[in-house]
C-alpha cells in the first residue's frame, strides 16, 4: 500500500490543521480529511470567511482557500474518515496530567488511547497510523498493543512523525522544514509504511531532508529538540538576571555569543519566560521518564530549565510591584500582548497568564490589549489556574480592542508579547495619557528604550 490516496487526521488543532492543509495543498491527488470531536472548531475551519479560522497563522488562510473543498475536508464524522483512510495521523492534544500518578509531570494519554481504540474498532482494512502528537517515549508500543488486541484482525503499521513547526511561522516551517523525521519498524512492512509517508513529503521536500529512524529515536528526538531549545531560553534568561546586577547588557552578550558559530544566534532572546503548549510539557515529560528509570541526575538537570523559567516570570511581576513603590493595589497596569509569542492567537502557558496572576494577587487592575487574542480566552486562561473565583478574574482584568484606550490612565505598561505593531505606536500620545511617572516594563526587549526615556517614560527591560 505504498501509494496513499486517502488521509485522515484526528485533531484539528494548531498542529493538525496547518500540517494537513499544507499536505493537501502540495498533494492534490490525495484526499485529506481532518476530523475533530469539537463541532464548533470544525465549523470554524469550514467558515466561508477565512478570518474566522480557529487557528491564526500567517499564510494559513491562503493555503486553506487553495485546497478546501478540493481535496481538503473538515468534518466531525470521525469513524467515516478513519474507515476511508489508508493513513491516519493522530494529532490530538496530550496535556500534562492533572490527576493521579505523574500528576503535574507525565503526559495525559487518554485522548491518544481513545483514538487508538476508535481506529481499532472501525478499521476494516490495513492502516498506517502516524503519531503526530508529541508523546512520551515508547507510546507507539501502547498504541500497537491496543490496535493489535482490540482490532478486527487487520494489520496496523505505526510510525512516529513528530512536528517541528513553531507557531507563528507554521506554514513556512511546513513548506521549508530543516528536516522531517519519520520513525518506523525496520522489518519489510515497517519499511513500506515509512516509504509511503516519505513519498508524501517528497512531493515538496528534498529527500535528503527526510530522515528515517527507529520509532523510539524519533519520539525521543522531539522531546530532546524542545528540551534543548527551552534550555537555551532559560540559559539566556539566567544570564539576564546577572546582567541586571552587573551593568552588562543581555542583548550585547547574546549578540557576542551568537556569533560563535558553535553556539549560533537563534533562541538567544531573553524574555519574560517561554510559553507555548510544548516546551514545559515536553520537559516535564522528559523529567518524568528519566525519574521512572531511576535517572535522578538526568531528571534534575532538565527540571532546572523549568525552575529557571518559573523564576523569570515571577521576578518580572515582582519587579513591577517593587518599582511601583511596593504597591500596585488599585493601579491600572496595561499588558501589551497576551499570546505566548507574536503572530499567533495561542495563549497556552503564556507568561502573561502567570504575571497577571501574580499582579492580581497584589490587587492590581489589569488592562489587556492583544491584536489576536479574544477576551473569553484571557478569562479562561486565568480561570484555569484556579487561583481565585471567576467573578474576581473578570473584575480584575479588562480587555480592550484599541491599544490607546487600554493604556489610558495606566500607571504602567508591561510588554508581554513581541508583536511588531507595538514598536510603531505613537508613544508620545501614550505617555500623555498615562499617570505620571509613566512606567514601561519591556518583557521582550522589543522597544527602543532610549526613545521612550527621552519622551519621559521610566523604562526597564529584561537583562539591562
Ligand atoms: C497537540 C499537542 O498539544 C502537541 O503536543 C502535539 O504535538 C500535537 O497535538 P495542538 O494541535 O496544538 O497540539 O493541540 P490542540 O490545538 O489542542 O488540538 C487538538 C485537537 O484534538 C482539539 O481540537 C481537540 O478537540 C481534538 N481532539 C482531542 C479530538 O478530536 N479527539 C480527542 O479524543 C481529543
Ligand atoms: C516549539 C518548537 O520551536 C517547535 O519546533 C515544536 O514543534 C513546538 O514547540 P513553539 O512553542 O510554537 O514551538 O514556539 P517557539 O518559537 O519555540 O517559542 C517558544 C517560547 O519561547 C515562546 O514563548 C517564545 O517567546 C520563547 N522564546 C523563544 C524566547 O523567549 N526567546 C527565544 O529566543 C526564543
Amino acid at each position: 500500500m505504498s501509494k496513499i490516496k486517502n488521509i485522515c487526521c484526528i485533531g484539528a488543532g494548531y498542529v493538525g490543521g496547518p500540517t494537513m492543509a499544507v499536505i493537501a495543498a502540495k498533494c492534490p491527488e490525495i484526499k485529506v480529511t481532518i476530523v475533530d470531536l469539537n463541532a464548533a472548531r470544525i465549523a470554524a475551519w469550514n467558515d466561508e470567511n477565512l478570518d474566522n479560522l480557529p487557528v491564526y497563522e500567517p499564510g494559513l488562510d491562503a493555503i486553506v482557500a487553495q485546497a478546501r473543498g478540493r481535496n481538503l475536508f473538515f468534518s466531525t464524522e470521525v469513524e467515516k474518515a478513519i474507515d476511508e483512510a489508508e493513513m491516519i495521523f493522530i494529532s490530538v492534544n496530550t496535556p500534562t496530567k492533572t490527576y493521579g500518578l505523574g500528576k503535574g509531570k507525565a503526559a495525559d494519554l487518554k485522548f491518544i488511547e481513545l483514538c487508538a481504540r476508535q481506529i481499532a474498532s472501525v478499521a476494516k482494512s490495513d492502516k498506517i497510523v502516524v503519531e503526530k502528537s508529541t508523546l512520551p517515549v515508547r507510546t507507539a508500543e501502547a498504541i500497537r498493543s491496543i490496535l493489535d488486541n482490540t482490532g478486527n484482525g487487520v494489520k496496523f503499521q505505526i510510525l512516529s512523525n513528530p512536528e517541528f513547526l513553531a507557531e507563528g511561522t507554521a506554514i513556512d516551517d511546513l513548506l521549508h522544514p530543516d528536516r522531517v523525521l519519520i520513525g518506523g519498524d525496520s522489518d519489510e512492512e515497517g519499511q513500506e509504511a515509512i516509504d509511503a509517508l516519505v513519498n508524501i513529503y517528497a512531493n515538496w521536500i528534498p529527500t535528503e531532508r527526510i530522515l528515517t529512524t527507529n520509532v523510539w529515536s524519533s519520539e525521543l528526538s522531539k522531546l530532546t529538540a524542545n528540551a534543548f531549545l527551552a534550555q537555551r531560553v532559560s540559559s539566556i534568561n539566567a544570564m539576564s538576571e546577572l546582567c541586571e546586577k552587573t551593568g552588562a547588557d543581555i542583548n550585547e552578550v547574546a549578540r557576542a555569543i551568537g556569533m560563535d558559530s558553535r553556539i549560533g544566534s537563534k533562541f538567544l532572546k531573553s524574555s519574560v519566560g517561554f510559553g507555548g503548549s510544548c516546551f514545559q510539557k515536553d520537559i516535564l515529560n522528559l523529567v518524568y521518564i528519566a525519574k521512572s528509570y531511576g535517572l535522578d541526575e538526568v531528571a534534575d538537570y532538565w527540571e532546572q530549565v523549568i525552575i529557571m523559567n518559573d523564576h523569570q516570570k515571577r521576578r518580572f511581576a515582582a519587579n513591577i510591584v517593587k518599582t511601583l513603590y511596593n504597591t500596585v493595589s488599585g493601579k491600572k497596569i496595561t499588558f501589551l500582548g497576551w499570546a505566548f509569542k507574536k503572530d499567533t492567537n495561542d495563549t497556552r502557558e503564556s507568561a502573561a497568564i502567570y504575571v497577571a496572576d501574580d499582579l492580581l494577587l497584589e490587587q492590581a487592575n489589569i488592562a489587556v490589549y492583544d491584536p489576536k487574542v479574544e477576551e473569553t480566552q484571557i478569562h479562561a486562561d486565568l480561570d484555569y489556574l484556579d487561583t481565585r473565583r471567576k467573578k474576581e478574574n473578570r473584575k480584575g482584568v479588562t480587555t480592550f480592542n484599541d491599544p490607546y484606550e487600554a493604556v489610558k490612565d495606566a500607571h504602567a505598561i508591561a510588554v508581554l508579547t513581541e508583536w511588531d505593531e507595538f514598536k510603531g505606536y505613537d508613544w508620545q500620545r501614550i505617555y500623555d495619557n498615562m499617570k505620571k511617572p509613566a512606567f514601561v516594563f519591556d518583557g521582550r526587549n522589543l522597544l527602543d528604550g532610549q526613545k521612550l526615556r527621552e519622551i519621559g517614560f521610566v523604562f526597564q527591560s529584561i537583562g539591562k
